[in-house]
């Protein structure tokens, strides 16, 4: 079970329902995931989820999508083989003529790598609160994290995969 490296120039994307479900995804999704098309198309988009990463993200991730807001965040993927990769990520939304929201849409590039220390040492921390206190006190300390380093929760993200490190 190894780590998967992105390169630097490389984008993954993938689109999905509304329920998450996978429409779409380009060769690179395929790549890092390790899997062929007819394997992923209209399946849940969890099935590359690793065990490592804490509910209480994707929570907080559909809360934004779901009504419109783009959201970013550091996510590690399973591969089929159960290898693991970490990715930067952004998820928006998309909307028919008249604006309704009809799907979801994420592109991924490499993450920061001076971000991942403190990244999953705070994710491994949430998930320990979710064991212990369940999902939705777990989203609000880590809101209550980013929020007492002066950041909303997208802005954290970015300048964790700007900087490397929030002070
Ligand atoms: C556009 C889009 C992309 C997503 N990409 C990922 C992803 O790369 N990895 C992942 O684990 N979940 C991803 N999700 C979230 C999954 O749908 C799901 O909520 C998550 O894996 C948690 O699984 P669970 O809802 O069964 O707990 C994505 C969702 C959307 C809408």
């Amino acid at each position: 079970m190894h780590e998967l490296i992105l390169s630097n120039d490389i984008l993954i994307t993938s689109k999905t329902d509304l329920k998450g479900n996978i429409l779409y995804c380009n060769q690179a999704f395929l790549q890092y995931a390790e899997y062929d098309e007819n394997h992923v198309l209209f399946k849940p988009h969890n099935i590359i989820r690793h065990k490592d990463m804490p509910r209480s993200v994707f929570k907080l991730l559909w809360g934004h999508i779901a009504h419109g807001k783009e959201v970013f965040a550091f996510v590690k993927n399973l591969t089929k083989k159960g290898n693991f990769y970490w990715v930067f990520a952004n998820f928006t939304s998309n909307y028919d003529r008249n604006n309704n929201i009809i799907g979801y849409y994420s592109v991924r590039r490499k993450p920061n790598p001076k971000a991942i220390h403190m990244i999953s040492n705070l994710y491994n921390e949430i998930l320990m609160i979710e064991q212990q206190q369940g999902v939705a006190k777990a989203k609000e300390v880590l809101l209550a994290k980013v929020a007492d380093r002066g950041f909303e929760f997208n802005e954290f993200m970015l300048k964790l995969q700007k900087d490397g490190d929030v002070k």
